[in-house]
């Protein structure tokens, strides 16, 4: 059976708990009369359980959410400091206090000193020393309760961010990961065989191709795929900003190395340290900057602008250009010696119009893309428009396949497919059906059924040119008039 409190004055302002509730206070003391003026003493500020044996006090314990016991040293059954042990198992944090005559105050010290008991009442006790000594006692164990709270709530959020984190990461590392990259053709499938060596390394890497040939998307992927994915990747377009920004961008700068510059600066390298910097457009970098990027791929070494001091910095270097850089070369417009240490590793991805064969399952893709962006449902391409797809020269190449894609989706009405129509003027002007049977064009089209169908469209559209009508031009080519008329439809004829 659970002892009652003798007394229980709740809400008595300076005994109450950070929760609200009253502190709760246990007193444990074989003297009756002890315990009753004890319990006079306290009563007033918290919730009292009083009790004279240790037994009953441990169940008090185990029962009730007791902040703060006091125990006398010498009972019967089990000493103070016996019970204290079994405090401290069963509610660690509970302040323990102990009453104690003057010949037990050796045992005590060392009790103290173990850190068992907070600290000892000397018997016989001021009753306002003895209030202010418990006061003190549980404004210190609050505050432990709080911290310990506040200590474990951060722990928890940093959990949290640091989940969020490596959430976040996966998603990048899932969008830039290689098969994000599309490409069947033999072209593409040796571009991802370096990829994937060079992935593994630390080497620097040129990658060249035409404006939107993917070399952003190659380049992340080098770095998501290797063992810097776990630190940054930055990308600076060394085109599009004037030589000092870009010095700055790239090395930082110390406070006052040029009007404006009221904050030292770090620079792109050392945002970079231990991960990737990407130096996209490096064919357009002035001579100076050429000669400072000599100077890290050559020393590991950066300054910043305004510093005298050089600082070491661990970056992969992938850089990126659209021009024939062996040309700049040639031209004197770029150092031969960065050339060569740029090029340690080449990648060349090859122009949309060298591997058409990789157009359906691009535009595929960016219909998959876009159709998720825009809310939208279309499942796919028309023959005619298909052919159109893979026709056109592509002189913006992916960039500019996928946003034909993104046009035309954003500019469906309640079409389920993408037809001829719905391609954009240009497209549409160039003219795969040329009169003429066996066109030089047709000559070079590769794909079979493709080169038939132009083919097929020519004969018709000039049949019925010259019979006058579907039935006559139907005669003239030999087939069923209804075959013709089939026919026709699917070639998206008019
Ligand atoms: N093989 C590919 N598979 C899927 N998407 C691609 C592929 N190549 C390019 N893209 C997409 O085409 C767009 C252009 O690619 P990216 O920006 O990498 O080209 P770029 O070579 O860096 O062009 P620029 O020289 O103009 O900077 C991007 O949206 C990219 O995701
Ligand atoms: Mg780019």
């Amino acid at each position: 059976m659970v002892p009652e409190p003798l007394t229980s004055i709740e809400g008595a302002r300076q005994g109450v708990g950070k929760d609200e509730r009253p502190f709760q206070v246990l007193l444990v003391d074989d003297e009756v009369a002890i315990l009753e003026s004890l319990e006079l003493t306290l009563a007033e500020d918290y919730t009292v359980f009083a009790v004279d044996n240790g037994l009953d006090g441990l169940e008090i314990l185990e029962n009730e959410e007791i902040d703060l016991v006091i125990v006398d040293q010498v009972m019967p059954e089990m000493t103070g400091v016996e019970f204290l042990e079994k405090v401290i198992e069963i509610r660690p944090s509970c302040v323990r206090m102990m009453l104690t005559g003057y010949a037990d105050i050796n045992m005590v010290v060392r009790a103290i000193n173990e850190g068992r008991i907070y600290r000892y009442i000397q018997k016989p006790w001021e009753p306002d020393e003895l209030r202010l000594d418990v006061k003190r006692a549980l404004e210190a164990y609050r505050l432990n309760a709080e911290n310990a709270q506040l200590t474990a709530a951060l722990a928890q959020a940093n959990e949290q961010l640091r989940a969020e984190n490596i959430y976040l990461r996966r998603e990048v590392e899932r969008q830039y990961a290689f098969d994000q990259i599309i490409g069947a053709s033999p072209a593409m499938q040796r571009v991802f065989d370096v990829m994937e060596k060079v992935a593994q390394t630390d080497a620097t890497v040129l990658l060249s191709g035409e404006t939107g040939t993917g070399k952003d998307l190659v380049a992340r992927a080098i770095h998501y795929a290797g063992e810097r994915k776990e630190h940054r990747f930055v990308a600076q377009n060394c085109g599009a900003l004037p030589d000092t920004l870009l010095e700055s961008e790239l090395f930082g700068h110390k406070r006052g190395a040029f009007t404006g510059a009221h904050q030292d600066k770090k620079g792109l390298f050392e945002v970079a340290d231990g991960g990737t910097i990407f130096l996209d457009e490096v064919g357009e970098t002035e001579p100076g900057m050429q000669v400072r990027l000599l100077r890290v791929l050559q020393d590991g070494e950066i300054r910043p602008l305004g510093s005298s001091d050089t600082r070491r910095v661990d970056v992969r270097i992938i850089a990126a250009t659209n021009r024939d850089l062996r040309n700049e070369v040639k031209e004197g417009r770029f150092r031969e010696d960065l050339y060569y240490r740029l090029r340690v590793v080449e990648v060349t991805i090859p122009p949309l119009r060298e591997r058409r064969e990789d157009i359906p399952t691009l535009a595929h893709h960016f219909l998959d893309i876009t159709n998720e962006r825009m809310g939208r449902n279309l499942a796919g391409f028309t023959n005619a428009a298909m052919d159109r797809l893979t026709a056109h020269a592509w002189s913006g190449n992916v960039r500019e396949l996928e946003n034909e894609i993104q046009r035309a989706i954003a500019l469906a009405g309640d079409e389920e497919t993408i037809s001829e129509s719905m391609l954009s003027e240009h497209l549409r002007a160039e003219s795969p059906r040329e009169p003429a049977g066996a066109s030089p064009s047709l000559l070079k089209e590769r794909d079979l059924n493709r080169a038939v169908d132009a083919l097929k469209r020519s004969m018709i559209a000039h049949a019925i040119e010259e019979a006058g009508s579907k039935t006559r031009a139907a005669e003239r080519l030999g087939i069923p008039r209804q075959s013709l008329q089939k026919m026709m439809k699917r070639l998206e004829m008019d």
